[in-house]
């Protein structure tokens, strides 16, 4: 079966490039930039106003100074027609030459309103909780079943979806994100044994960070009381970082790995157990 066969990648002359859903900013950013340093192209898909440009201007100019492509896509990774969009311009540029080796989807798009408030106006609506769930969680299968349709994934490619701890844990404005996370790392189960029985040599794994400074977590009420508590229970003496994560990624998506699938790997310092 050529799917278990060892992982021969640093031979392998076929371009890697690495899909990042969220890539202007937090983790999305920071693996990009890691990613493009080991080697991959980058294909980026975000979303972000007239002022958030010059960032994202920053960030291609860093791909492109490890002498790596560096295609972005500004607009909502959840919409039919960009997702069919960019799919077809990554193929158009990977070319026969190449592959999708690493998909990462780092999206941060939900509603922080609590579920019971005694006026209908204030508290979580239908359409809230739909778009939480559509953007983090069942975007996922989408981008997947896309770019696999379009046979730009191969032997070794990597899917990863960023979890947090709220998957399981209750904060009081991450109702509606802690039902996508859950529902986030059971699409990635679904999708790793569906690809597995493929016999695609595909593998999927949710990554599960720790708290880590990003413009999503200073958006929560409880942004100050998340950093404190993580602060004092986490055994490195200090948050996780965003590259922090983006190195865990690239040594993932390395050789030898394609065994691991189906998992929610933590990569928080030891958070999650101390807590
Ligand atoms: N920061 C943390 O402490 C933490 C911990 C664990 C998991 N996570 C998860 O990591 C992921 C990334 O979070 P982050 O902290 O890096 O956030 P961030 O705000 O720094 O980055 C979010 C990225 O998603 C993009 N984005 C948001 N909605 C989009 C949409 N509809 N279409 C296209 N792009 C869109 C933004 O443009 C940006 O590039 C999220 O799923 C978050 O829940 C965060």
């Amino acid at each position: 079966m050529i799917w278990s066969r060892p992982m021969t990648d640093r031979k392998d002359a076929r371009q890697p490039w690495a899909l990042i859903l969220g890539a202007s900013s937090g983790f999305g950013e920071a693996t990009a930039i890691t990613l493009a340093a080991a080697g991959y192209d980058i294909c980026g898909v975000h979303l972000d106003r007239r002022q958030g440009m010059a960032h994202v201007d920053g960030i291609k100019a860093q791909i492109e100074a490890h002498g790596r492509k560096a295609l972005f896509f500004n607009g909502n990774a959840a919409d039919d027609d960009n997702r069919a969009n960019v799919v077809a311009e990554l193929k158009a540029a990977v070319g026969a030459g190449g592959y999708v080796r690493v998909m990462l989807h780092s999206l941060a798009f939900g509603t922080l309103k609590p579920y019971l408030t005694p006026d209908a106006d204030s508290g979580i609506t239908r359409k809230n909780m739909e778009m939480t769930l559509d953007v983090m969680a069942n975007s996922l299968v989408y981008w997947a079943q896309a770019v696999w349709r379009a046979g730009l994934f191969s032997d070794g490619s990597k899917i990863y979806a960023m979890t947090s701890e709220g998957s399981s844990r209750v904060i009081p404005s991450y109702g509606a994100v802690s039902a996508a996370k859950s529902a986030l790392e059971s699409n990635c189960r679904q999708l790793a044994m569906e690809f597995a029985k493929l016999r695609s040599g595909v593998t999927v794994n949710a990554i599960r960070a720790g708290v880590t400074k990003t413009p999503a977590l200073m958006q929560l009420p409880e942004a100050q009381d998340l950093i404190d508590h993580a602060l004092r229970r986490n055994p490195m003496g200090r948050l996780a970082s965003v590259d922090d994560v983006a190195q865990a990624i690239v040594a993932f998506s390395g050789e030898g790995t394609h065994w691991l699938t189906g998992n929610v790997l933590g990569v928080d310092g030891g958070e999650l157990v101390t807590g």
